[in-house]
């Protein structure tokens, strides 16, 4: 039998009602056998500070350990003025410090958003993309699931009501857990370092 894909969600966001931790939800609802999807919340890891980096705050350990026991990534984000919203960056910033420690190194990752707008967070997606060459780490290129309209697509429990919405988180974890299989193939040419 195959081993576990274990990956590692979080959302861009700290509201009680957020659209993307709704959307986070759904997805661990929807991980098939064979995979297991932990969730990380944000709301405790500081803004970045450089003169904390050589004893990293408990949090942001807590988030690079996280990092580190998963398999993959899934990162569901808001978009803020067409791009990634700053609780994001942040974390993924903290994650990547002190140098030559990044915990991104060698991680799969997918990516999701949701938005009240007409285009699903798709601007913060590719920036998001961007910083994700620079951390070596291997992005999943489809499915791209960018949940527009996000007021639509959940009740006000903040359940998923959407059919079309939950296939497509259903298949990007589908291909998300074939694309690290895949990777972890190919070790130790792209061996987690
Ligand atoms: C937004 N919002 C937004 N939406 C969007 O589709 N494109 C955008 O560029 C922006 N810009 C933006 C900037 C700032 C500062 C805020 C606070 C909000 C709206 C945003 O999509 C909405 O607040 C979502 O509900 C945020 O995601 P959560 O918190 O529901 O997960």
């Amino acid at each position: 039998m195959e081993d576990i894909i274990k990956i590692l969600g979080f959302a861009g966001s700290l509201r009680k009602e957020s659209y993307n931790r709704s959307a986070l939800r759904a997805a661990v609802k929807l991980v098939p056998p064979g995979a297991q999807l932990d969730t990380f919340e944000l709301d405790k890891i500081p803004a970045y500070n450089g003169d904390h980096e050589r004893e990293l705050p408990e949090a942001v350990q807590a988030f690079k350990a996280a990092i580190r026991a998963a398999d993959a990534i899934l990162i569901v984000t808001p978009e803020y003025n067409a791009s990634v919203p700053g609780v994001l960056k942040n974390a993924m910033d903290w994650a990547s410090r002190p140098y030559g420690d990044n915990a991104w190194d060698g991680k799969t990752v997918g990516v999701m958003g949701a938005s009240p707008g007409m285009l699903g967070t798709a601007r913060a997606q590719y920036h998001l993309r961007q910083t994700f060459v620079f951390l070596n780490m291997f992005p999943l290129n489809r499915p791209e699931v960018m949940i527009a309209r996000a007021d639509d697509k959940f009740d006000s429990e903040g359940n998923l009501r959407d059919q079309l919405t939950t296939a497509k988180i259903r298949e990007l974890l589908d291909s998300l857990i074939e694309w690290t299989r895949a990777l972890q193939a190919r070790k130790p040419a792209l061996a987690q370092r």
